[in-house]
């Protein structure tokens, strides 16, 4: 049985295994390549799963499999910028 680890981007645990045996062993390296934590929900669901395989895969505490980076805007800007509503 497949078990799905990211929800919003279709990602299965087998999807993430595979990635660290082609030698993507870092949480920033696996989210590039698959995409996953990238969706809606931003990784709050899926990164705490993901980290635990990691750490399970890779032989690692999960304190060693650092969580990837998150990019703010520069500058906070109102959401009618991103509606459309302003330039
Ligand atoms: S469950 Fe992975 S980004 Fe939402």
């Amino acid at each position: 049985m497949t078990e799905i680890v990211c929800r919003c981007e279709d990602i299965t645990e087998e999807d993430i295994l595979d990635a660290i045996d082609q030698g993507y062993t870092t949480l920033e390296e696996i989210k590039r390549v698959l995409r996953c934590g990238m969706g809606p929900c931003q990784g709050r669901t899926c990164i705490p799963l993901i980290t635990r395989i990691v750490a399970r895969k890779t032989g690692k505490s999960l304190a060693e499999v650092s969580r990837p980076t998150t990019r703010p805007p520069l500058q906070p800007l109102p959401l009618s910028v991103f509606a459309g509503e302003e330039e």
